[in-house]
């Protein structure tokens, strides 16, 4: 990413956040409690949505400029106890079954190998943890879509800070051995319409 993405961020994807993703953050997010670790965490769209269930909230985001906005932000809340750390989700540098619950919104999308993600996601996370994602992801029951995406991915992904635009992610879920316990398949609205598939909810580290 670059300081100029960092820079426009915010205003880029402000009338998707007031047509839909500040609800579904919420509404995700309320799931959220104990020890939380959230993986790229981008300039910090999901700290207001922490509930009081939350002890400790572990924030990492990989970009410095991402990072920085970050920082501010979360000077202006009223997290109680967080620490912001600097480790892609590919190198989550916690120990094995520390963690409540892992966030991640918009994410998958962007790392180098989301196999490698999960595993390490799937790792930290206790026994019967939750990890609560949110992710536009390949556009499933629609090929005429699929194909757009297919097709633009190659340049997408160059002018977005690596963003895909047609990745399986439940899929890759479910193979990293997580239990789906709830999704929901929603368009994204205001949003381009290659990125617009999403899915959200909550799978489980079986006990
Ligand atoms: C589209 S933004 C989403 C930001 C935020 N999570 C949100 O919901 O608005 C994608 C974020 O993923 C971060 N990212 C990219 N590669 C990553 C990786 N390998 N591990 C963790 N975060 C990564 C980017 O720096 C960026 O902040």
């Amino acid at each position: 990413m670059s300081r100029f993405f960092a820079f426009i961020y915010d205003p880029m994807i402000a009338k998707t956040e007031t047509a839909c993703l500040q609800d579904w953050r919420k509404e995700l997010l309320a799931n959220a409690y104990g020890t939380v670790l959230e993986v790229g965490a981008g300039t910090g769209a999901n700290i207001n949505f922490y509930p009081e269930q939350v002890d400790k909230l572990i924030i990492s985001e990989p970009d410095e400029f991402m990072r920085k906005r970050l920082l501010e932000k979360l000077s202006n809340s009223s997290l109680k106890d967080s620490q912001v750390k600097s480790f892609g989700m590919e190198d989550i540098n916690l120990a094995d079954n520390s963690v409540d619950c892992v966030v991640s919104t918009l994410v998958c999308c962007s790392v180098h190998s989301p196999y490698d993600a999960l595993k390490q996601v799937y790792r930290v996370l206790k026994p019967g943890g939750l990890f609560l994602f949110m992710e536009h992801v390949a556009a499933e029951n629609n090929p005429g879509r699929l194909k757009w995406q297919n097709r633009i991915n190659p340049i997408w992904k160059r002018i977005s800070g690596n963003c895909h635009t047609n990745r399986e992610t439940e899929k890759y879920m479910v193979e990293t051995g997580f239990t789906i316990k709830k999704i929901t398949k929603a368009s994204m609205r205001k949003a381009p319409a290659f990125v617009r598939p999403t899915i959200r909810g909550i799978a489980v580290k079986p006990q």
